[in-house]
């Protein structure tokens, strides 16, 4: 154990969806508010958290894995291992009996009491108890709206503005490891957007587990996304994750008319099954989602949809599974994110049908549709071949510095050689698309006229 002048050092690892992400910057708050130093070597770490992620197995898998590695560095030293996030709500029985390597478990809404656990968690170890610090209550009223996130650098900022889901989609977890929804004050979100651009950030990304929902006294999404886009220094703004059943006119008129919010809706929709849409809850048919698609492309016929699909839920059939292959050829989305049904424990689905579509199929369907919307997704892409677009500059690109990296307001990414473009992260720029790949957009300095 350290002196008492010695900061604790913190290590923080991140798994899941943006919410995830948006959270670790409240936990970072919290905990520099409280005297702790964060650290990126989990090797100089006296306290290890993982915010972690339960929407589907290999999600678990991960953190298990990473679990794992920890045993040996707990028995080289004194360390207090955390587990934060989805998981630690859902799996509060599990978690704990991986004796003896969990010593504090926060579910999202507990983030508060972290100082105070980890501190409890550390005194118990010296005095060699090793007791477990656990706070997984659910709170109906916690939006952390007091709660000025660490953030990461970069150009995007996000802010929560909803929290929770009372959707109950058969499959899905997160309303249990969530809680119910509730909306934060819009006064408050409108404020945190002024400081954000006073930061320099560019864009902000609206976030809620179901963030057209939200909603606060005469506030909805479309009020709520117009004002945010009205501070001045934000030149982008985007929402996830909405649900299709939340897009009145009004919400799209503000997306489509508004020049800061970006042309991009991520749109899920699960199956193309009436049978299947109605077993997994989802509250619309086949023919509302296609009308929905044909409402927004009438209003912006140049806007950026993606998805969400699962392959493989309880009973689909290979019919049914086509009427999904069929809508997504005909939708002819921008991108998708395809997922192979994972049962999740206590889910409507794990309680009252059986997931009984095998493996084998369920693989056989997710690589069938990849196929299927990787071609589209090309297609797409080249469709910007010979435009010029305005691009916000990110960084470098993942695959070589020598190359510049950022997203088209459709959220595409697009790439360049830096020799032939000097930008810095932040700067809009018009660029020339030259050639498309199903994932990037590949640009050079547009020609003078
Ligand atoms: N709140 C968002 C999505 C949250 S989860 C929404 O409603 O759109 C992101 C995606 O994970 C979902 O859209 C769904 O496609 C997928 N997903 C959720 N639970 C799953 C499960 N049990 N098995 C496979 N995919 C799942
Ligand atoms: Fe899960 Fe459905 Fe809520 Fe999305 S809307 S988080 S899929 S229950
Ligand atoms: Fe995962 Fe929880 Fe987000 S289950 S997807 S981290 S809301």
């Amino acid at each position: 154990m350290k002196a008492k002048s010695t900061p604790t050092h913190v290590h923080l690892e991140t798994f899941g969806c943006q919410m995830n992400e948006y959270d670790s910057e409240l936990v970072r708050s919290l905990l520099k508010q409280d005297g702790f130093v964060f650290t990126d070597e989990r090797e100089r770490a006296d306290v290890i958290l993982m915010n972690t992620c339960a929407i589907r197995e290999n999600a678990h898998n991960k953190v298990y894995k990473h679990l794992s590695e920890l045993k040996k560095l707990k028995r080289q030293r004194p360390l207090v291992v955390g587990v934060l996030g989805c998981m630690a709500q859902n799996l509060k029985e599990e978690l704990t009996d991986i004796q003896p390597l969990v010593d504090v478990l926060a579910g999202p809404d507990a983030y508060r009491q972290l100082p105070m656990l980890i501190r409890s968690a550390m005194l118990s170890q010296v005095e060699g108890l090793n007791q477990k610090e656990l706070a997984v209550d659910l709170s109906e009223y916690e939006t952390y709206h007091d709660i000025v996130p660490d953030r990461n650098d970069g150009v995007n900022a996000w802010i929560a503005v909803m929290r929770g889901c009372d959707n109950f989609c058969s499959f899905c977890v997160v309303p249990y490891t969530r809680g119910r929804e509730r909306s934060r004050v819009p006064e408050g979100i409108v404020q945190e957007a002024r400081r954000i651009a006073e930061q320099g950030f560019k864009q902000i990304t609206l976030l809620g587990q179901n963030v057209n929902s939200y909603r606060f006294g005469d506030w909805d999404f479309a009020r709520l996304i117009t004002a945010v886009a009205d501070v001045p220094g934000i030149e982008r703004v985007r929402f996830t994750s909405p649900h299709p059943k939340d897009f009145p006119l009004s919400l799209l008129e503000a997306v489509v008319s508004h020049p800061n919010i970006c042309k991009q809706i991520h749109l899920p929709l699960q199956s193309g099954s009436d049978r299947i849409l109605s077993l997994m809850n989802r509250t619309y048919t086949n023919k509302e989602y296609r009308a929905l698609v044909d409402r927004i492309r009438t209003l912006r016929a140049d806007i950026v949809l993606s998805t969400d699909l699962i392959c493989g839920f309880c009973g689909e059939s290979d019919a049914e599974f086509a009427e999904t292959y069929r809508l997504v050829e005909e939708i002819r989305f921008h991108s998708a994110f395809i997922f192979k049904y994972s049962e999740r424990k206590n889910t409507i689905a794990a309680r009252k049908l059986s997931d009984d579509v095998s493996e084998p199929v369920k693989t056989d369907r997710v690589t069938r549709l990849f196929d299927l919307q990787r071609n589209i997704s090309y297609e797409r892409n080249r469709e910007y071949l010979e435009t010029t677009i305005p691009v916000l500059v990110e960084g470098d690109a993942k695959r070589s510095a020598a190359q510049g990296m950022g997203k088209s307001d459709g959220n595409i990414t697009v790439i360049w050689d830096k020799c032939a473009i000097s930008s810095q992260p932040g700067d809009m720029v018009s660029l020339a698309i030259y050639d498309a790949s199903s994932t990037t957009l590949y640009a050079a300095r547009p020609p003078v006229n």
